[in-house]
């Protein structure tokens, strides 16, 4: 943008609003507080109170009574909500990724853990297949290993209420299928879950950046193929602008851009154009490469940390689900 007013040197230096840091603060345009994170948790269903993830430095899988101690300490630190992903034992996965709808499983008794524990968090539950299947994609596979879309769609939406029933805040299908936003819209209403919010993974690329969480949630092994047939295009941007406009038209209340950095060109032009609440997922393998080369000393991991949310919040992101939520809110309140 050019300015109305013509702006010379030396009249004019830049430089000015540079030299201190009160009048930097005074002028910055955005910033980043612990009210803009959503924790990214991944939770187990063994005893073990929590076991790190190696290609994650930093990151536990939590089990459920680490999930609510967890969720208390979101609570203090001012972090409003946390999005939860499941680690499950390999021998209940299935073909069908059945033990996703049991109503006693890891997600549920997970949610009702953590509500318990600290009822002001919101709850995010991801509504996909993935940690459930044998073979690792989002939904049901055909004899080609195709994932089908309509039959997927009718599993997301039981999936969906059964989170709502136990207690989740926010549903989150991250599956990518088509029409899953507008039936699981249509199921809760049924439900009368009619407070429940969506955040729709609406623009997801099929990318590179989630090895680490497949490690995560143990589905990594199990991933045959890719999923290039649901997931978007990396090199596409108008067609993220159609998968946003079909999910809010379907009822979403919030809509994902993800991964993060490596598309803050398509945060800002969803927030631009439909000025709904534009969430940012700093995913998995950005977070391994921040600490990666944190660890190794070459560059300053809290700087670099704090920055990327910085720069989240610079491209219209209304919030930031991150691995770093916890360690950038205990940052923020020193
Ligand atoms: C799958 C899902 C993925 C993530 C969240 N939900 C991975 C995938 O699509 O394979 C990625 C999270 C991350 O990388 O941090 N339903």
């Amino acid at each position: 943008m050019t300015s109305p007013f013509p702006q010379s040197y030396p009249s004019t230096r830049l430089r000015r609003l540079r030299q201190a840091g009160w009048v930097r603060n005074l002028s910055a345009e955005n910033s980043v507080s612990p009210s803009d994170l959503i924790w990214s948790m991944v939770v187990h269903d063994g005893e073990e109170p929590s076991i790190p993830v190696g290609s994650m430095p930093g990151l536990y899988r939590l089990n459920v009574e680490e999930a609510a101690n967890a969720a208390r300490r979101a609570s203090d630190l001012g972090i409003p909500a946390i999005a939860i992903f499941p680690h499950i034992n390999p021998a209940r996965k299935d073909e069908t990724g059945s033990e996703a709808l049991n109503p006693d499983g890891l997600i549920p008794e997970a949610i009702k853990a953590m509500k318990a524990a600290a009822p002001d968090v919101g709850i995010i539950c991801d509504v996909a297949l993935d940690p459930f299947t044998v073979h690792g994609h989002d939904g049901l596979i055909d004899g080609d290993g195709y994932v089908l879309n309509d039959a997927t769609v009718d599993l997301l939406r039981q999936q969906a209420v059964l989170q709502a029933e136990a207690g989740a805040d926010i549903v989150a299908p991250s599956d990518m299928m088509d029409g899953r936003v507008g039936a699981i819209r249509a199921a809760l209403e049924e439900a009368g879950h009619v407070n429940t919010m969506i955040m729709s993974y609406a623009a997801k690329y099929a990318s590179g950046f989630y090895g680490p969480y497949r490690d995560a949630i143990g589905s990594a092994s199990a991933l045959k193929g890719d999923k290039k047939t649901y997931q978007q295009n990396p090199a596409n941007s108008d067609e993220a602008l159609r998968e946003v406009a079909m999910d809010i038209q379907e009822g979403a209340d919030l809509v994902m851009v993800k991964p993060g950095l490596p598309y803050l060109d398509i945060i800002r032009r969803v927030s631009e154009t439909f000025a709904v609440p534009t969430i940012a997922f700093q995913v998995s393998g950005e977070y391994a490469q921040i600490k990666a080369a944190g660890q190794q000393g070459w560059i300053d991991e809290e700087r670099v940390m704090m920055e990327t949310l910085l720069c989240f919040k610079r491209a219209g992101a209304s919030g930031i689900i991150t691995y770093f939520a916890e360690a950038a809110a205990k940052l923020m309140h020193d």
